[in-house]
C-alpha cells in the first residue's frame, strides 16, 4: 500500500519566472503542483508599474494551458524613481500583492535597485499606511563584508533600522539563510514573516564547496552552515505561521551556471513539493507542511486559503529529470537524476 499525504493545494510566495519562450518553457512546471504564485519582478527590463505587471501577467496566463486555474500574483521593483501613488494603483489592481526592495547590485538583475531604502521613504509611508506588503531581499552589497555575511549583517545595519522607521510596514524577508534570519523574523511583530527555500533547507556550504564547485547549488543568499540550515528546518517545521513556502525557483540556462563566472539561482520549481515533503517527512513533521505551504503565506498576504487539495503519494521511485529542456537551452533542475520518496 502506498502512503498518501492530501493536504490543501500549496502556494508558492517567491518565484522568478524570466519572459518570453524562457518563461513559457517553465511556467507550467509551477502551475502542476501550486495555486499561485508570486512571481518577482526582476526581469531584464523590471516590472516597475502595475502597467508593466499587468502585461506580464498577461503573458504568463497566455504560456498557461487553457483549463489551468493557476494564479500569478505579480510584485513591483521598487527603484528610487518608484511614486508613492504607485502603490495604490498596486493595490487598486488587486493582483499586485508586493513591492520587492532589491539592494542595488545584490544578486541577478538588481542593478536598478536601492542604495538605500532612504530612496524610497514617501512608498513606504504609503505602504505601511495601506498595508502592502514589502517584500525584502536582505544583503547587503559592501565588498568589505563577507559573502557569508551579508544576510546578517543586513538584519543589523539596514533592516533594524528600517522596522524601527516603519513599525507598521508590512515585511516578508525573502529566502532566509542564516539562523540569525530566524531569530529575527521570530522576534519581531505580526507584521513580519519571512519565506524559506527548499535549497536552504537542504544544502550548506559543504554540499556547495566540499569535493569541487558545485554551480547548480549556487545562488544567492549563498547557502551557509550546518547549523544554519538546521535553524531554517526547525522553523520551516515549527508550525510558527511566520515562515512560509516560497521556492526562490531562478532558472538560468545550464550553458550560463556552468560557466568561468555562473549566474546565481537554482531551478527548484518542479519537484519544489516533493522535496519539501521530504524534508518536512525526515524531520518527523509531514502534519506541518500543510501549514507551511498552503496557509501561513496566503494568511499574511490577506488572500483566502485554496479550496483545492492535492494529493501527495509516498512512492520512492520519483525520479527528479537530470536535465529539462528549456527552450534553445538546457536546465539542470535542483537535485536533477535524483529520486524523491514524495511524488506531488
Ligand atoms: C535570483 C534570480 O536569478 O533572479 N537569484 C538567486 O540566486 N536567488 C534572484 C534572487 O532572488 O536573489
Ligand atoms: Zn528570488
Amino acid at each position: 500500500m502506498t502512503d498518501t499525504l492530501t493536504i490543501t493545494q500549496p502556494d508558492d510566495w517567491h518565484l522568478h519566472l524570466r519572459d518570453g519562450a524562457y518563461m513559457a518553457a517553465v511556467v507550467n512546471n509551477s502551475a502542476r503542483c501550486f495555486g499561485r504564485a508570486l512571481v518577482m519582478p526582476n526581469l531584464a527590463d523590471p516590472i516597475r508599474t502595475v502597467a508593466d505587471a499587468a502585461k506580464y501577467r498577461e503573458r504568463i496566463m497566455r504560456a498557461l494551458p487553457p483549463k489551468s486555474t493557476f494564479e500569478p500574483l505579480m510584485t513591483l521593483y521598487l527603484t528610487a524613481e518608484t511614486p508613492a501613488s504607485e502603490v495604490d494603483v498596486a493595490l487598486k489592481s488587486g493582483f499586485v500583492l508586493a513591492v520587492k526592495l532589491f539592494p542595488a547590485g545584490a544578486t541577478t538583475l538588481s542593478d536598478s535597485g536601492l542604495q538605500s531604502w532612504r530612496e524610497a521613504i514617501p512608498v513606504l509611508e504609503s505602504m505601511q499606511k495601506s498595508g502592502m506588503v514589502l517584500s525584502i531581499h536582505g544583503e547587503v552589497t559592501d565588498p568589505e563584508v563577507d559573502i557569508f555575511d551579508r544576510e546578517k549583517v543586513f538584519i543589523d545595519r539596514v533592516l533594524t533600522k528600517l522596522v524601527d522607521a516603519f513599525p507598521g510596514l508590512r515585511i516578508v524577508l525573502e529566502h532566509l539563510s542564516t539562523k540569525e534570519a530566524v531569530s529575527f523574523v521570530e522576534a519581531a511583530g505580526e507584521n513580519v514573516a519571512g519565506t524559506i527555500t527548499a535549497h536552504h533547507l537542504l544544502l550548506n556550504r559543504n554540499d556547495l564547496l566540499v569535493g569541487g564547485i558545485k554551480p547548480h547549488f549556487y545562488c544567492l543568499p549563498i547557502v551557509k552552515t550546518e547549523q544554519d540550515r538546521q535553524a531554517l528546518l526547525k522553523a520551516a517545521t515549527s508550525g510558527n505561521s511566520k515562515f512560509f513556502l516560497g521556492t526562490d525557483s531562478a532558472p538560468h540556462p545550464r550553458s550560463e551556471k556552468e560557466a568561468a563566472i555562473g549566474k546565481a539561482g537554482i531551478y527548484s520549481a518542479g519537484h519544489a513539493i516533493s522535496l519539501y515533503a521530504d524534508l518536512f517527512d525526515s524531520a518527523g513533521e509531514l502534519d506541518k507542511l500543510e501549514g507551511f505551504a498552503s496557509f501561513y503565506g496566503a494568511d499574511f498576504y490577506r488572500l483566502p486559503r485554496n479550496t483545492t487539495k492535492v494529493t501527495l503519494e509516498k512512492s520512492n521511485s520519483e525520479v527528479i529529470p537530470a536535465v529539462l529542456d528549456y527552450h534553445d537551452q538546457e536546465l539542470i533542475p535542483l537535485k536533477g537524476g535524483e529520486t524523491v520518496n514524495w511524488k506531488g
